[in-house]
């Protein structure tokens, strides 16, 4: 038994996977009503793309999940003329996916989607007589026949294969991605009717922009513009930007939902939710920290929603460590043992980053962790980083190192092509990771930061990211 059941939870409440399309996804979302409210306004927009952006870890994937879920629930309970059904899965691109394997992956997934959800109607028990899209939907000749053991799996083994023209497997997969195009059509007749909401996640993965945007532009006519489909890109800092210059998208795509952090306020909403969620009804719970300790974490991990949910995991996993007897109990002994936590996991991070981290490197991130860069910076603060460090070194050599730090995991880049077309990629934008935060944080305990200005850690409450409130 893991130490959340015998503390009264059915499962981790800290689990650091994004929110799913479903009532519990729904009921475990909290904050960010503004960015919702734009989000879900943006999936009934028929013919465009939804586009959203931010830095990692701070809940895109969540926020399109139960935006299309919530949709979906409007059109049930007849508030929305339009049917938006959330796809099972989000879908990723990456370099050497033909755009032919991409959309038999899509297909695929997407009569999946109207199996199974067509499963999770009929379980909602609703009655609805007038709707012509449900209908077409949950009486299509082809879903019965396929519900009944319709082998999507065995569709899906022939992914790998490459296409070609004529073979069995190639007119396999024209024959079946026809079948669903047609079955989309009954089920939305019109494009202002609706569509399967289907995401492209982690589009940074692509690593450029110019990647994304060719990789997508040649997605365009045979995806983006399919009757019964709409469509969501998502990404962190930057590679949207670059997607919304392209010539080909530009009508097609709404404008950027800019996702901030989730306000320090709102973590409270956040453990409740995962208390109601996962602890029975009248059931007795326990856990070693509360809103306070959260928000403490919170700002030490620079307002990373995943970084803080895994850090309470692991004092969680702590307190499990020192026994029974020594965990918890009230207010005061929760703070003070958080204390201690954080004080000796953030050394030893930083013990163990020590060894990997040059000096120089170091003295970067000092300047990082500073009240002005905030924990990000972009090649044009290079100079900053020198006039503000003790560096005697070249712009070249600092730009080498802060390769270095990517590399190692201390630092996240975004990614742009220098000129158009080149393909070459250049960083646009660096950010501290989680690992980085735990490390300096143990850093500053150790009272071994060098630089001019103080570190970002002496101002108590400050903002790192200085938006999240
Ligand atoms: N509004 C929210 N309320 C409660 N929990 C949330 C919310 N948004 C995200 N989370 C939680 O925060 C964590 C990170 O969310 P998510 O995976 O959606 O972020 P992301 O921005 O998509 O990350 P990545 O850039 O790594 O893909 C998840 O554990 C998720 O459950
Ligand atoms: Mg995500």
């Amino acid at each position: 038994m893991d130490q959340y059941t015998n503390w009264g939870f059915t499962q981790n409440p800290f689990q650091p996977s994004p929110l799913v399309s479903s009532e519990s996804g729904s009921r475990l979302f909290a904050g960010r009503v503004e960015e919702l409210n734009t989000a879900s306004r943006s999936l009934y927009r028929q013919g465009k793309i939804t586009c959203v952006e931010g830095a990692y870890g701070l809940g895109k994937t969540s926020l399109v999940n139960v935006a299309a879920y919530r949709a979906f629930k409007k059109y049930l309970s007849k508030d929305s003329q339009q049917l938006l059904i959330p796809a099972r899965e989000s879908f990723q691109l990456h370099a050497g996916l033909t755009s032919e394997d991409f959309r038999l992956k899509v297909y695929l997934s997407v009569a999946q989607t109207l199996i199974e959800r067509a499963g999770e109607v009929r379980d909602m028990s609703f009655s609805m007589e007038n709707s012509d899209a449900l209908n077409a939907w949950l009486n299509d000749p082809l879903l019965a026949h396929v519900e009944g053991g319709f082998n999507i799996a065995g569709w899906g083994l022939k992914l790998g294969k490459p296409p070609v023209a004529n073979d069995s497997a190639g007119f396999e997969r024209e024959g079946f991605i026809n079948v669903v195009q047609s079955w989309l059509q009954n089920i939305f007749p019109s494009y202002g009717s609706g569509g399967v909401v289907c995401v492209i996640d982690n589009l940074e993965i692509l690593e450029s922009a110019s990647a994304a945007r060719k990789t997508l532009e040649a997605l365009r006519d045979t995806l983006f513009n399919q009757q019964g489909l709409r469509w969501v890109f998502c990404g962190a800092s930057g590679i949207l930007t670059g997607v919304t210059a392209s010539a080909r998208l530009q009508d097609y795509l709404l404008p950027l939902v800019e996702l901030k952090p989730l306000a320090a306020d709102d973590l409270g909403d956040v453990l409740e939710a995962r208390i109601n969620e996962y602890v029975p009804a009248g059931k007795e719970f326990y856990l070693p920290l509360g809103t306070t300790q959260l928000k403490n974490l919170y700002w030490v991990v620079n307002y990373n929603l995943r970084g803080l949910l895994s850090q309470a995991d692991a004092y969680c996993e702590w307190i499990v460590g020192l026994g029974d007897q020594k965990r918890p109990v009230s207010e005061e002994d929760k703070d003070s043992m958080f204390d201690n936590w954080l004080q000796a996991t953030t050394k030893r991070n930083y013990d163990k980053a020590r060894t990997q981290v040059e000096k120089d490197a170091w003295e970067i991130l000092d300047v990082t962790f500073g009240s002005a860069l905030k924990g990000s910076f972009t090649a044009a603060n290079f100079s900053y980083i020198k006039s503000n460090s003790f560096l005697t070194i070249s712009q070249e050599t600092i730009a080498k190192h802060v390769s270095k730090l990517v590399t190692q995991g201390y630092l996240s880049a975004s990614f742009d092509e220098d000129t158009i077309g080149s393909g070459k990629k250049i960083a646009t934008r660096y950010d501290v990771t989680t690992k980085a935060c735990l490390a300096h944080y143990g850093r500053y305990l150790s009272k071994e930061t060098h630089a001019i200005e103080p570190a970002i850690w002496e101002s108590g409450g400050r903002l790192l990211r200085g938006n999240a409130e």
